[in-house]
């Protein structure tokens, strides 16, 4: 009778172990490409992630939003960007914009689980008032920065009144809080080591007896080009200096990584956590990001702009080491998490990503079959083609099984027919500030219908357009686009506040409303 005891008393200790909640970790890179971690090949080294890859689950069919604020958005409501209103560009400092408050966040419903909630790094989803902060948004704390970009050691960032008639000089001011404290004292600390440091403060000082949400956004690598010497003398190999230290940006972000993940070895939480490492997007072809050889960048829809690298590691996968190739989403972090916490998905709006635990820890079928990349109404270019269905004039991308539609695409953007081949002679270029905040890009052409068909399995680097090929396919996800577009709430995108500007709050940028 020995045996069955035995047998009886282990399936009791993992019965124990599976039922109870798994620390969480989320780590996100900033505009981190595709071609830019070492196990897609690059020449950027990154062992720890290689590492953490292998021994988890690369995740090789998984797609990201193509610019900042709308993934995070997505990765922290589960819903597309068409049901929360930010379906246009990113949130500018000056912008009375953020999470609406119909949507609760992954750290709310964490938070509501008996989990200790804490974020670290680039919020980048509104702070026109202490509504839209971490801080109201479900994080028990916040270090960090609320705006999109800043320098790495000043953490200083302008804005250049672009948006303004009035005036267009340069107003910068620090963006750095401890909560909701502004924090003077890190001037000419460099970003990945003082939120690497406040993440590891974090595992140190956390009760055991709870689980741990940390929500760990670092800026790296996304512009300005800046990293400690040290780092960017690493690859003397690489000609090109933004290049060089671009992957010196990496290489520290990796370090930064290895300390935080022995941090929660040292603290006894390593073995029940689940760790999802992911970019927001894809590469910044200006700033010296890689995607090759999927083609565009951060900013466009094509497959360079939208598919993150990323992967999951933890002992609670039943199966580790392998390539995942199903359809998944940024927005399916959110059930995925909550149900593995065992909290409620009650009280939310209806959510547009799945559970997704299954097809990662067993290597299931995705429940996701389509995947909205985004319709954005304020963007519009070309002819109309047919008149019964969605007006493909607008800016919108959607896959369906293999295959993915591209509607109104401003065919004249270099960055549309990049293939991870960066332009010779490209300088700093300055940060994140090539869109304009304009409110309705309307531009006329001649003859474009505005409409690509790409067969993502076969031809992943979308080289063919099929769209004359495959006309009911066409039509297929045309009206596929248009039901989402019947689902979609008004674009909140208004105008820069002058009120906003540092130079009226002693140099800081702060909530102003
Ligand atoms: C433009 O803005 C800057 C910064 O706020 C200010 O110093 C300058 O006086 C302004 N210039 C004009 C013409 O209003
Ligand atoms: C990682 O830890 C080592 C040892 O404490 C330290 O020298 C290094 O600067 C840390 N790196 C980062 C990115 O925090
Ligand atoms: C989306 O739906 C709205 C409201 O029905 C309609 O006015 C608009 O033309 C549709 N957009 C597209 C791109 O079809």
């Amino acid at each position: 009778m020995l045996l069955p005891a035995t047998l009886f008393l282990w399936s009791i200790y993992w019965t124990q172990a599976a039922s109870s909640q798994p620390h969480i970790l989320v780590i996100v890179a900033d505009d981190y490409g595709w071609n830019d971690i070492g196990y897609h090949g690059s020449e950027i080294k990154t062992p720890t992630l290689d590492q953490l890859a292998k021994e988890g689950v690369k995740l090789e069919n998984y797609y990201v939003q193509p610019i900042c604020s709308p993934t995070r958005s997505q990765l922290l409501t589960g819903r597309y960007q068409i049901h929360t209103g930010l379906q246009h560009s990113i949130i500018w400092w000056s912008q009375d914009s953020g999470l609406p408050s119909d949507s609760p966040t992954i750290a709310e419903k964490l938070k509501h689980a008996g989990y200790k909630t804490h974020a670290v790094g680039k919020w980048h989803l509104g702070f026109a008032r202490v509504g839209y902060l971490p801080t109201s948004k479900g994080f028990d704390t916040f270090y960090g920065f609320w705006g999109g970009s800043e320098s790495y050691s000043g953490h200083i960032s302008c804005d250049d009144l672009h948006w303004s008639h009035v005036n267009h000089s340069r107003v910068c001011g620090l963006d750095l809080r401890d909560n909701l404290a502004i924090d003077r004292s890190q001037t000419g600390h460099y970003s990945t080591h003082l939120f690497t440091e406040k993440a590891i403060d974090i595992v140190h000082q956390h009760d055991k007896t709870k689980p741990l949400f940390l929500y760990l956004p670092y800026q790296a690598p996304h512009a300005p080009m800046e990293v400690p010497k040290k780092y960017e003398d690493m690859y003397s190999n690489i000609k090109d200096v933004n290049r060089r230290i671009y992957a010196g940006m990496v290489t520290c972000m990796d370090e930064g990584i290895k300390n935080v993940t022995n941090a929660f070895k040292k603290a006894g939480l390593w073995d029940d956590t689940i760790l999802v490492f992911t970019t927001d997007n894809g590469g910044s072809i200006k700033n010296h990001g890689s995607n090759w050889p999927l083609r565009g960048g951060k900013g466009t829809l094509f497959e360079g702009g939208v598919r993150g690298a990323a992967f999951v590691h933890g002992n609670r996968l039943a199966k580790k080491g392998y390539v995942n190739k199903e359809l998944m989403h940024v927005s399916d972090w959110y059930p995925t998490f909550v149900n593995l916490a065992k909290g409620s998905l009650q009280g939310t709006k209806p959510l547009d990503g799945f559970d997704q635990w299954n097809t990662i820890s067993h290597g299931a079928k995705s429940h996701r079959t389509e995947l909205l990349h985004n319709i954005d109404p304020l963007q519009v270019w070309g002819n109309r083609a047919f008149d019964d269905t969605f007006d493909n004039r607008v800016s919108a991308a959607i896959r369906v099984g293999d295959w993915k539609l591209l509607t109104g695409q401003y065919e004249g953007r270099p960055e549309s027919k990049e293939w991870g081949k960066r332009p010779e002679g490209q300088g700093h270029g300055v940060v994140g500030r090539s869109s304009g905040q304009t409110n309705k890009v309307v531009r006329t052409s001649s003859g474009q219908k505005s409409i690509m068909l790409y067969n993502i399995r076969d031809d992943p680097e979308e080289r063919h357009d099929v769209s004359a090929q495959h006309p009911t396919v066409v039509r297929h996800l045309l009206d596929r686009l248009k039901h989402y577009n019947q689902t979609m709430v008004p674009v909140h995108y208004p105008p820069g506040d002058v009120n906003a500007l540092p130079n009226k709050h002693g140099g800081v940028w702060t909530h102003w409303l």
